[in-house]
């Protein structure tokens, strides 16, 4: 009964085999007897060339599947004003024409053939994003193989429409989208597939594209969708290629000297107000920066407002601010040496109580300018404050003197007027100092700000 029942599976098992091959036998549309001795005949493709028009099913109701991938092989230029990225990528397509088989043990063994493209049904894939004419070469070669899957490779320059965020430049990333699919055939025609991972295509493009161009390939990620328009559904195979600027050239040509510029206009604090000679320094530096920005425009994108361009804004007012707080010192100076109005009480006491042992507020002008090897003896028309102030008080010394009452209340007054002078000049300082204090900190502030919104 075991064996009968063994003989009846081996029948059943030629049976099945036997309709394979007579199946198989039957659906080889190609003939190709004699390609082995004289080349490939034309004749045996005439009935496939002419169907090249169609769709290549032989049951209309069956879809065709076209498996899909590509190699980014570069990334030529990502221009923000239009809001485009340009590629260029390699297309590979793979998909099934039963009306091309041969049986290679006839043919010589021959497995593969390249057919010229403009005689086969290719699909109508298209790259949503694109937004230029397609320059694909014609008369392209695609490989056929004896079972029917035909491959065909082409290279494209896409110009596809990306959505662009220059905020962050220079030190941004985009996420740009390709997405593929059939210009007409709708799910029930055609389907896309995926003809490898695409954690391979992004590996052989990061591989592939060499060049040290401004961009870089971080990652390229996958996702299929169903779009429906009216009652139709296409296939879609959405790429989201996502890209990194090297942002070397910029920091090098943009950040690096802004810096500098506003590192030195903070320095230029340190050059003595009396001196007269801070203005027209900050106001080259300003000038500088000018000429700096102008130049440098051309290398920030057009559109948009990237923080760079706030970066660049706010050191121009730091810049403008600084001018401004110099000339207000300058003025000051001038006005408290030329006419000292009488100081009010309250200013008195808080400039001896800064200026006292206990320092709560600004550095003591005489310390500073004692660091910088200068009094306010350097003032024009203006003698050592302290010396003066030190002799006014002593009445025997005036005494000894002998000078007459007149000569000692003149000198009386002009010392009272001096030691006004001073205490003024001593104010003007500590403006000075707290506002430089205030400078830097608002400096510091927003620069530690855009740097942390640059890192975000
Ligand atoms: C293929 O063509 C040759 C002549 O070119 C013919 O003799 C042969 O019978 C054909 N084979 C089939 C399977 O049609
Ligand atoms: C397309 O990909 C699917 C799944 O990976 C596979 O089953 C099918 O054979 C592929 N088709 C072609 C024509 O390579
Ligand atoms: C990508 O390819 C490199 C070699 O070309 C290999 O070392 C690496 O493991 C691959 N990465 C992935 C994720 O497969
Ligand atoms: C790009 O955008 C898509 C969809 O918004 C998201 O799924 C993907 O993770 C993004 N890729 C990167 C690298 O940000």
């Amino acid at each position: 009964m075991e064996r009968g029942w063994l003989q009846g599976e081996g029948f059943l098992l030629c049976l099945i085999l036997y309709l394979l091959l007579q199946e198989r036998g039957d659906t080889f549309a190609i003939n190709c007897s004699g390609f082995d001795q004289h080349g490939v005949d034309p004749a045996a493709f005439q009935a496939l060339f002419a169907r090249k028009a169609f769709l290549p099913v032989t049951n209309n109701n069956d879809p065709t599947h076209v498996n899909i991938s590509f190699t980014l092989s570069a990334i030529l230029e990502v221009n923000a004003q239009l809001q485009l990225m340009t590629s260029f990528l390699w297309l590979n397509m793979i998909w099934y024409n039963p009306f091309i088989r041969w049986n290679p043990e006839e043919c010589g063994g021959i497995r593969k053939l390249s057919i010229a493209t403009e005689n086969l049904w290719l699909p109508d894939i298209f790259i949503k994003e694109f937004m230029n004419v397609d320059h694909t070469p014609v008369r392209l070669m695609a490989y056929v193989s004896s079972e029917g899957h035909i491959r065909y490779d082409k290279p494209m320059k896409v110009t596809s429409i990306c959505n662009l965020d220059i905020f962050y430049f220079p030190f941004d990333e985009q996420n740009c989208t390709l997405t593929f699919s059939s210009f007409i055939y709708t799910v029930e025609n055609m389907i896309l597939g995926m003809e490898k991972e695409v954690w391979e295509i992004s590996n052989t493009s990061q591989n592939l594209i060499q060049n040290k161009g401004e961009w870089m390939l971080l990652d390229i990620h996958q996702r299929m969708v169903k779009m429906t328009v009216g009652t139709n559904q296409y296939n879609q195979i959405i790429f989201y290629v996502a890209i990194r600027r090297r942002p070397s050239l910029y920091v090098i040509n943009l950040l690096v000297p802004s810096s500098f510029l506003i590192a030195i206009d903070a320095v230029s604090f340190y050059l003595p107000a009396e001196s007269g000679n801070r203005a027209p320094f900050k106001m080259t530096l300003l000038l500088g920066y000018n000429v700096f920005l102008l130049m440098m425009n051309d290398l920030l994108p057009d559109t948009g407002t990237p923080l760079i361009s706030v970066y660049f804004a706010l050191c121009l007012s730091l810049m403008v601010l600084s001018l401004l707080e110099t000339i207000f010192i300058t003025y000051l100076l001038h006005l408290v040496t030329t006419q000292p109005l009488p100081m009010p009480q309250w200013l008195n006491s808080l400039l001896l109580h800064c200026t006292g042992p206990r320092k709560g507020c600004p550095t003591a002008p005489q310390k500073g300018n004692k660091g910088l090897g200068l009094t306010p003896a350097h003032l024009p028309g203006l003698k050592e404050p302290m010396t003066l102030v030190g002799k006014v008080p002593g009445p025997q010394e005036a005494g000894l003197n002998g000078c007459p009452e007149s000569t000692r209340t003149w000198q009386e007054d002009e010392a009272q007027k001096q030691h006004l002078v001073s205490l003024w000049v001593q104010f003007s300082h500590m403006m000075d100092t707290l506002l430089f204090r205030l400078y830097l900190l608002f400096m510091a502030t927003s620069i530690i700000t855009v740097i942390i919104l640059w890192n975000t």
